[in-house]
């Protein structure tokens, strides 16, 4: 039953070998009302002084809030900035579109001083979501050119050239120079920097770290280390191991779900930097990670929270994981579509797959009562914070329902 997705997937795109007329249905809920409802609800009362929604508590799903200097604070002005693209995707009126824009830019605000001064390492990159963001609609506004490249500069700071990767975790022993898996999805801020200055040394930092994470953090069998720490002097890798995962020998699904979404970016050819540092060993990685995620899946299809973790008591599922690894999938899918010739049997796979984990997901964790859209993600298990709403769980999902528009998949 492992083999859930592979064999099915395989054959059909054996038989109908063009994108989209062999795809399984994507869920309803991905354009149900309650989306745009709910989240306008969150946006339209924000606390002050300004905090963001992190996660829900377990039992109504109300938001609980943080501070901006925190490293999830963007995810949810990305999410109003990707409501913004749905509407004009959508064609919704125009006052509609108009309002999502103004929320995400107002939504923004308390973000703009962390890029002078914050306190998240490495998740800059996360940070820059809603910025990167703006400057898709109005590539001129400087407030988010500055707050882009301040934090490209931030994560550069943090990279080692005789380790040849950027810090994630600060440690008491700055000797100690932790890497986790995560940092793949904060490379990508380099490279818009990188674009909006023609500074090749931030391209370069990002394709040296997504080059050593590639040999430290994958394991033969595709599967990932949360954690590999380095010697800040010699460069060597000192251990491997967990910190929100299972073991140090398990896959934490988010983990996973990192990896396949920052190495199938990494090729992406859409944006022009990549064509010049376009990889092969980056989409070989994806495809052993994805591959690694959807054949370690249980039989019905719901990613636990740890692909290791014990069956008994149940393992809490993480649909945060499972909404990162559907749109890396999909990216993953779009990669082997753009390769040529086209590898339309790859593409057909990995869409069909990222189709089927959005829709068994989903249909677990829609919550139509909870002010998150989604329910059953694990912010943090071994700190017993599982069960709960989470923003990026939410954003991930907003962005797939919005990629499968724009690929002409499913309509609004
Ligand atoms: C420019 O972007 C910032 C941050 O993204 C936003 O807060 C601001 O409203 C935008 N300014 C204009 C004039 O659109
Ligand atoms: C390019 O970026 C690096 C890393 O932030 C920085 O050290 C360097 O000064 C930048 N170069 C230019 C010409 O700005
Ligand atoms: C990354 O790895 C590729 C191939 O292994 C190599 O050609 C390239 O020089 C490396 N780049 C950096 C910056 O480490
Ligand atoms: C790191 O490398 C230095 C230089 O070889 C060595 O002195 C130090 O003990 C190493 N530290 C660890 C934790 O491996
Ligand atoms: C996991 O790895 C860390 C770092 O090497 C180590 O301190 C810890 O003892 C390991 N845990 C187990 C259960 O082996
Ligand atoms: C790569 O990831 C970044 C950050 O999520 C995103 O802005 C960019 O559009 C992604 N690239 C592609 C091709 O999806
Ligand atoms: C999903 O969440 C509900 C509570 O919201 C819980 O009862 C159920 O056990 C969870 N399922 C999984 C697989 O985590
Ligand atoms: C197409 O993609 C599949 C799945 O990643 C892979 O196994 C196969 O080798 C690819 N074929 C080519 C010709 O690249
Ligand atoms: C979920 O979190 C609770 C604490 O909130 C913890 O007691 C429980 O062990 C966790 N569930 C599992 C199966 O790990």
């Amino acid at each position: 039953m492992r083999m859930l997705w592979c064999s099915a997937a395989l054959r059909l795109a054996f038989l109908l070998p063009t994108i989209g007329t062999s795809a399984p249905s994507p869920p309803t809920e991905l354009f149900s009302p309650l989306v745009a409802e709910k989240v306008l609800r969150t946006a339209l009362s924000p606390p002050t002084p300004a905090q963001y929604p992190q996660y829900t508590d377990r039992a109504a799903g109300d938001w609980l809030y943080f501070a901006p200097d925190t490293w999830t604070s963007g995810f949810f002005p990305a999410t109003l900035y990707a409501l913004h693209a749905r509407a004009q995707l959508c064609r919704w009126p125009a006052a509609n579109a108009a309002q999502w824009l103004a929320l995400g830019r107002r939504w923004s605000a308390a973000e703009v001083p962390l890029a002078a001064d914050n306190t998240v390492g490495h998740d800059v990159g996360f940070l820059s979501y809603p910025f990167v963001a703006e400057l898709a609609v109005n590539p001129h506004n400087a407030t988010a050119i500055t707050a882009v490249n301040r934090f490209a500069s931030d994560l550069a700071a943090r990279f080692n050239p005789v380790v040849g990767c950027t810090r994630s975790w600060d440690t008491p022993n700055p000797v100690d120079f932790e890497v986790i898996i995560d940092n793949m999805m904060n490379l990508e801020v380099l490279f818009v920097s990188a674009s909006l200055t023609g500074n090749k040394t931030l391209q370069n930092i990002a394709i040296s770290h997504a080059n050593k994470t590639m040999q430290n953090h994958v394991r033969p069998d595709g599967s990932s280390f949360h954690v590999v720490e380095y010697n800040a002097t010699t460069g060597d890798v000192i251990a491997r191991f967990t910190a929100q995962g299972y073991s140090n020998s398990s896959t934490w699904s988010r983990g996973q779900a990192w990896g396949i979404y920052g190495f199938s970016n990494s090729t992406s050819p859409t944006l022009s930097l990549y064509m010049h540092t376009q990889h092969p060993d980056y989409l070989t990685t994806a495809r052993r990670m994805a591959s690694y995620f959807l054949t370690h899946l249980p039989s019905d299809g719901i990613v636990p929270w740890d692909f290791n973790a014990p069956l008994t008591p149940p393992r809490p599922a993480d649909s945060s994981a499972a909404m990162a690894a559907v749109n890396g999938l999909i990216l993953l899918s779009q990669q082997e579509r753009s390769l040529s010739p086209p590898n339309i049997t790859g593409s057909t796979y990995y869409l069909n797959a990222a189709i089927q984990l959005l829709g068994v997901n989903t249909k677990l964790a829609w919550r139509p009562a909870w002010q998150s859209l989604l329910a059953n993600g694990t912010v943090n298990n071994p700190e017993g914070n599982n069960l709960t709403g989470i923003v990026y769980g939410d954003y991930f999902f907003v962005q797939a329902g919005n990629e499968l528009v724009s690929m002409g998949l499913m309509s609004c």
